[in-house]
């Protein structure tokens, strides 16, 4: 696992904004659709609810419609945005990147733009890139968004996977920060050797769109649920105890954790291991599921809106997914 060092200036998020698509698809809609029941679940999972997206609805569009609340927050035009980062793995397409479609959404020409790509731990890898943009000087007021279109690379015939995800995008705006830490720094971490735990297998340059890719339903997700969630647990404890140490805190310091919104469960193991500060860990996933990258600005942004967070706070965001990728950033609000 790295540490990320801090350097140059300090950097604070100005602004959060969210965008959740209007149909909600609940339990008793997916026991219509596959054999399962609003029992297992919930108590499996802990999700009620999810969002899905129009057809018409892309990535970029729910990712635009946060960036603006976002922007609104900030009090910025869309003019004033020198770099747009994107972390999704449900892109509007391969290529160009679906943060140059948010740019022309929005409109912020003078932005160069660019997606990360880190499975449900993409909104980390992207704040911190963001982070060194602006600390080295290259940027001043920089857009980070999650977004995601997880229903159309769900697998609707396994239950085992199509219970747990949903669609939406948070946004954040970051800007450089003359009072107070901002965020502080992060630890991260990668582990290739699991990448057939949880992976897109079709579509790519190792399976190419075919008919066979099709047939056998390799533009889905596939997922060894049991193996993903004993690695979530250990990482994502890992890793917020990491930069905790790093910054010579304690858990109790803490005034809220946002974790990637995976499964409750995983949450509450990962809340156990930290001591039991349960009420601390925020939580959305019974109304929204698992929306990968988008999962913590959403949350964040439910949060700040809520008036929860006072300046000064301290903030831990910790998440896991494909790759296996994992991280935890602290952060002074
Ligand atoms: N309804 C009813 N029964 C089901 C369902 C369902 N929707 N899904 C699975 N089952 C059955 C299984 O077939 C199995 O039956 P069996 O015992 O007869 O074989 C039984 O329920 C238990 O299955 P498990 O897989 O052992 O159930 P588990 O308690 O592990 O829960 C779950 C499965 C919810 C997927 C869990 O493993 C999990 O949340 N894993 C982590 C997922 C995750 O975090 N993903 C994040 C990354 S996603 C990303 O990066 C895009």
């Amino acid at each position: 696992m790295k540490h990320v060092a801090s350097h140059g200036r300090a950097v604070g998020i100005a602004g959060t904004g969210s965008y959740l698509p209007e149909r909600v698809l609940t339990n008793a809609d997916l026991e219509k659709m596959v054999e399962t029941t609003d029992e297992w679940i919930l108590t499996r999972t802990g999700i009620r609810e999810r969002h899905i997206a129009r057809g018409d609805e892309s990535t970029s569009d729910m990712a635009a419609e946060a960036a603006k609340r976002a922007l609104e927050m900030a009090g910025l035009q869309p003019a004033d945005i020198d770099l747009i980062i994107v972390a999704t793995l449900s892109p509007d397409m391969t290529f160009p990147n679906t943060a140059c479609f948010v740019q022309e959404k929005i409109g912020a020409g003078k932005a160069f733009c660019f997606d990360i790509e880190a499975a449900c731990s993409g909104f980390l890898y992207a704040l911190e890139t963001a982070r060194h943009f602006i600390g080295g000087g290259a940027a001043n007021n920089v857009l980070v968004i999650g977004a995601e279109k997880l229903s159309c690379i769900t697998d609707w015939q396994d239950r085992a996977s199509c219970v747990l995800f949903g669609d939406g995008a948070g946004a954040v705006v970051l800007q450089p920060r003359s009072e107070g830490r901002g965020i502080m720094g992060s630890v991260m971490g990668s582990d290739g050797a699991l990448t057939s735990l949880l992976n897109l297998p079709g579509g790519g340059s190792r399976h190419p769109v075919s008919r066979a890719t099709i047939e056998n339903r390799l533009h889905y997700i596939k997922m060894s649920g049991n193996e993903v969630f004993k690695h979530a647990v250990r990482c994502m404890t890992s890793a917020g105890q990491a930069v905790l140490h790093r910054f010579g805190m304690t858990a109790e310091q803490v005034s809220w954790v946002i974790p990637h919104q995976a499964n409750k469960r995983i949450i509450d193991a990962v809340a156990d291991r930290f001591g039991g500060c349960r009420d601390k860990f925020c939580i959305n996933l019974d109304r929204v599921g698992n929306t990968s990258a988008a999962s913590i600005p959403l949350l964040l942004d439910e949060v700040v809106r809520a008036g929860k967070v006072k300046r000064g706070d301290i903030l831990l965001f910790v998440a896991f997914g494909g790759g296996f990728t994992w991280g935890a950033t602290l952060l002074e609000w």
